[in-house]
Formats: C-alpha cells, structure tokens, sequence
C-alpha cells in the first residue's frame, strides 16, 4: 500500500522534485502514514522526510529547500514494522557516506537475521525499519561491485518477502534502479525522461506509454534508455501496454470526493465491463482468457478468494454462477484459504477477485491454489498489477480507477465480470442455460442504465444519513443474493463512518440477531423482487413485520412497485425493476450513498479513512 515513485530526467531538466512530488499527491489514495523524498545533489544523496501527510513534508521542503537534481525517489509509507514516524519514513541512507538512498514497499520477511549480522559488523541504525537494513546491504554492495543494478542485484538474492525496492547512488547520478517480488512496481516511458511507480498513477501526468514488470525483476533507468534483467542478470523484456486512462479521469470530475464520483462512475463501469464481451453471433468471448476451452469443461468445482468488498462480489456471483453451471462455487477468504488445507487439483477453477491485484492476502491464495494444481483466473481492475501475472487468465473489469479507499465501482464491476465469467462457462458446458446466456447478457446490458435512473432519486438517502448522523449501530437484513449486499453495505458503514454495523441473512434473525432490536434501531433491508422464487419476498416482509414489532426503524430497499412493504416500512427506498439474480447491481447503490453522507455528516475524511489503506500489500 505504500506509494512509490522515481525519476530521471535529462541534464537540462533539473525538476526531479517536482515530478516526484506530483508522483507522490497522485498517490495519496494508497493510504500513508508518512512521506519522504531523496534526490542525487552533487557528491552526495539529499532527502527530506516526514511522518503525517505530504502537507508536512512539503512544509519541510520550503523551510529547507533541496538543491535541484535530475535524478529522485519518492515514497508515502503505511506502517508495517516500526511506527509512523520522522525516522521511519522513507527514504533511508545506507552506508556512513551519505551517497546512496532507498525506499521500499512491502516486508522484508526476514530482516531480523540480517540486521543482526549487520550489528555485529558495527553499523549504525536510526530507524526501527526492515527497509533501512536493505539500505545499508545495498550499500556495502555498492563498494563491492561499484554499480547499482549489480549491487541490486547481489542484495536481493538474499531477501525473503515481498519488495518493490528503488535506489539512488550519488556516484550513479542519473540512475535509479529498482527490483520487485510479489509487490507492484510499473515502468513509465518518456520522452528524454523515464519513470517508475507503484502504479500508474505515480506518472500519469507525464506519459501514458508504460511498461509492465514480472516477478523478481530489476530494471534500471536512466533518462533515455529502460533496462530490465532478471534477478540473475538474465536480459529480459517488460510488456508494454497503454494507460486508458488520464491525469483528468484519476481528479473528482466535479464531485465532493473520489467516492461520490466513483459511485456516479458506476453506469459506466458496468457497461464497459460488458464491453467487447460477444461476437457477431451474440456468443460470449473471452479474449483475455488463455485457458482453453477443454480445460474449462473439465472443471468441477469454483472456489473464489478474495477480501473484503471483493470477497462479497464473489458471494454475489455464487448464486449466479451456480445457477447457470451447476458447477459448485465455494467463496473462501483469501487470509483463510491457504491455512485450511484446501481441497484443489486439476478440475479446480480457483477465481481471485481483486480491484488493486496487488492485496497480498488474495496474492499468496493464487499462489497456493496454483502449487496445489488448480486452474486460476483473476479478476482484476488494475493493468499490471501482480495477481493478474501470477494467474493463468485474466478478466479484467473496466471501472477505470478507483482512487478512494473505500470500493464502489470495482464492486459493481467486479460481480458484472463474475457474471460475464459465469455465463461463458455456462455457454461452454451447454446444459439448459446455454441457451439464456444471450438473454441475461442483454438484460445485463440494461443495468447501466437502471443504476443511473436509481442514482437520480438518492436525495432522500442524502436526507436520511443527515438524521442519522449520531447513530451507533445500524444492521442490514437481506436474503440470497440480498444476503451479500446487506454485508456489503455493513462494511461501507464501518470503514467510513466508524460505528458498528452488521448485516445478517435475513432468514437468520430469529436465531439470535433479533435479540438486538430495540426501539429506534436503524435497520436496512434488502427486499427480494416479487418476482423472485421460493416465496422469498414473502418472507422478508414477515422479517420486516418481526423486526417492526420490536420498534426498529426500518429503512427498506424494495423494487418498484412492490407495495407490500409499505405498512412496515419507516422509509422505501425504491429500485427499477430487474432480473433476481442481477439485483444486487441495483440495491447495493442506496447503501453506498447513505454510507457516503453519514461520514460525511459526521465530518470523516470519505476517500482516505482512518487505518485504512487502498491497497493492502502486506499480509
Ligand atoms: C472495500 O471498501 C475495502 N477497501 C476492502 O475491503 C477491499 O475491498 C479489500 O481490501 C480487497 O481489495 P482488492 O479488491 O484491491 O483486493
């Protein structure tokens, strides 16, 4: 999670502050704790670094300028081993001569031994980081081989973890070289200037012509050539791709945070998602989809992981998938999957769900899943992360970026892809819902719309948030695929308003949740179509009567025109009309937006909360 940016320019362009600086701002979504900038000024690297947030390092840089340089690294860090402080921030010197600087993203896993064998050779530590470690190795390596990828590439034969290093050598000026494993690190191409990031965002302002990295890579740039090797020296090449996406796409387009414009993203994000996925006949293709056919009417059996938001997409997705399939569909966490000793071979689809591909926890399951033999496709929003490299195929979903913390887009467009996913297999084993496939793509296709005629009739949500500003507990109710929304909208309230919220499977209540009704007790309910089957819209009323008998105030989602749970509802919050299975695209949204405007009624900072992180790349 930790953002990372470098720069060389050529001789006459000494701006390598401000380019990594606007790096930096670009980055602030990932979350961080801390921030810190190092530039090559003459005989010697210059840094300045400050726990809190970019205001205090930039408020350091006016009152103690650095020189200028073509040649920088910047870092925001989110704490992992040693506190957010002054002396932990990134970057850190290696070496008693001041010449070379690093920064890091990731755990060196174990830095412990190689600190110790550090101390007894007498050196000298002022942080409390694993990072700082790197940095003195990488200096001793410097003074053995006299070059920085040589040095790079003598130190990270020696680490264990996951890393994205970058490092400056004053005596190299005009280089900065970095190395990846299993953390994210992508290559900008300008012109007479290149550029690294954790993503894109780091240099999107400068280029949008970029290079994707593989596993256990070192690259080193200068200001007019890139040059990737392997760990072990071997030459090798990055995958050249482009950013779809521009400075302008990643501002707030007009909105008062990057969620309320993410959530106004969402028409889109589901129709391009949906984009490209049929041919001429109306047949679903997967292009990205490097498993064969023969490999895919083999499986027998699903198992998604994922964290999170992502983890309730897939919820979401079960029910869809199998339905159409009839091929079993488990959905694991991902921090849970590779510690219960799985049951995976060969027929295994193992199908990871992540908006970033880069959340370690998801990371490792694929990598565990793989070693166990299953067959893996990712789910990912974001071009040249990790997970889609470590995984046989790739879905991606287009919601374009999703800066704030907090996950909307990617949801919505996270359970479109599984859906697309899941009427392709379908589409491939023949069986009765072969055939409907084409008919649920194209109410599929009607969706964006919907959610753009919801999202025109949210003011009494807005309303809604503002009374219940002060409230302590709110609880979700919903059942099938309601049953993963009504969660969905719990953690949106507990990330960004911070009080406890909760969502149960409706049928759930009498077993023990209805013990926490009381008077005035906010409760959401996810009410099944009319039309759904199984009598399951009869039973949630009933629900909504228990809970109304109580005292709750109930605050219901319910589909146009579904006048049954008019006399037990405080408020309706109403929802066009779609197919069963495709409903949570719809009523996932009101819970989003009132998630939206209690935190900001309550004054909370909406796109960055508190001990969260966008991308959580530490296990
Ligand atoms: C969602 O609002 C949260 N930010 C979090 O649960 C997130 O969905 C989870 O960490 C997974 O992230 P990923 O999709 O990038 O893997």
């Amino acid at each position: 999670m930790c953002g990372i940016v470098g720069y060389v320019g050529r001789v006459e362009d000494d701006g390598a502050l401000d380019v990594v600086m606007e790096g930096l701002a670009r980055l602030e979504y990932r979350g961080y704790d801390s921030a810190g900038v190092a530039l090559v000024t003459g005989d010697h690297t210059s840094t300045r670094k400050k726990s809190g947030k970019l205001a205090n390092l930039r408020a350091e840089l006016e009152a103690d300028p650095l020189p200028p340089s073509t040649t920088g690294i910047g870092h925001t860090r989110w704490a992992t081993h040693g506190g957010p402080t002054d002396e932990n921030a990134h970057p850190h010197r290696g070496g008693a001569d001041g010449k070379l600087a690093l920064i890091h993203n990731g755990i060196i896993e174990n830095f412990h031994s190689l600190k110790g064998s550090l101390l007894n050779r007498g050196t000298v530590f002022t942080s409390e980081t694993d990072t700082e470690v790197v940095a003195h190795l990488l200096a001793a390596a410097y003074e053995q081989h006299g070059e920085l990828t040589d040095a790079m590439r003598a130190v990270v034969a020696d680490l264990e973890g996951a890393f994205t290093l970058l490092a400056i050598h004053a005596d190299q000026p005009g280089v900065v070289v970095g190395a990846r494993r299993n953390s994210p690190l992508v290559v900008g191409l300008g012109d007479g200037a290149n550029y690294l990031g954790s993503d894109v965002a780091a240099f999107i302002g400068h280029t949008r012509q970029a290079l994707e990295l593989d596993q256990d890579q070192i690259v080193t740039i200068t200001a007019d050539s890139v040059t990737v090797t392997g760990f072990d020296g071997s030459p090798a090449e990055g995958r050249a791709f482009e950013v779809t996406w521009d400075a302008a796409a990643a501002e707030k387009g007009g909105y008062t945070t990057f969620m309320e414009k993410e959530i106004h993203d969402q028409p889109h994000a589901v129709a391009d998602t949906l984009l490209g996925r049929t041919d001429a006949d109306g047949r679903l293709t997967l292009d990205e989809m490097d498993i064969t056919e023969q490999q895919l009417q083999q499986i027998d059996r699903i198992i998604v992981v994922a964290c999170g938001t992502a983890a309730y997409a897939g919820l979401v997705a079960k029910y869809a998938i199998e339905r159409w399939t009839r091929i079993p569909v488990e959905v694991a966490l991902a921090h849970e999957f590779r510690y219960c000793d799985p049951i995976v071979d060969d027929r295994t689809l193992v199908v990871s769900i992540s908006q970033s591909g880069e959340t370690m926890d998801t990371l490792m399951a694929v990598k565990h899943a793989r070693l166990l033999g299953a067959l893996t496709i990712s789910v990912c929003n974001t071009h040249g992360s990790t997970i889609p490299r470590e995984s046989d195929a790739v879905l991606y979903t287009h919601a374009g970026p999703e800066i704030a913390v907090a996950s909307t887009k990617a949801f919505l467009a996270q359970i479109t892809a599984c859906y697309v996913l899941g009427l392709y297999l379908a589409q491939l084993r023949g069986g009765s819902f072969a055939d409907d496939a084409q008919a649920v793509m194209k109410q599929l296709g009607e969706v964006p719309d919907k959610i753009e005629t919801l999202l025109g009739r949210m003011d009494r949500v807005k309303e809604i948030a503002g009374f219940m500003a002060d409230t302590r507990s709110v609880l979700f109710l919903g059942r099938h695929v309601g049953y993963p929304v009504a969660m969905e909208g719990a953690l949106k309230l507990k990330e960004l308003a911070y009080i406890h919220a909760e969502g149960f499977a409706a049928g759930e209540l009498k077993h023990g949740p209805i013990a926490l009704i009381e008077p005035g007790q906010p409760v959401f309910v996810i009410v099944p179509s009319p039309s759904s089957e199984h009598g399951l819209h009869g039973k949630v009323v009933s629900n909504i009567q228990e809970i109304r008998a109580r005292g709750a105030r109930t605050i219901v989602i319910a589909e146009e025109g579904d006048e049954a749970v008019e006399p037990f509802a405080d408020e309706v919050i109403r929802v066009p009309v779609t197919a069963p299975l495709l409903a949570p695209l719809l009523t996932v949204v009101p819970l989003q937006v009132f998630a939206l405007w209690l935190s900001t009624a309550k004054g909370l900072d909406v796109d960055q909360p508190r001990n969260l992180a966008k991308s959580v790349t530490v296990e």
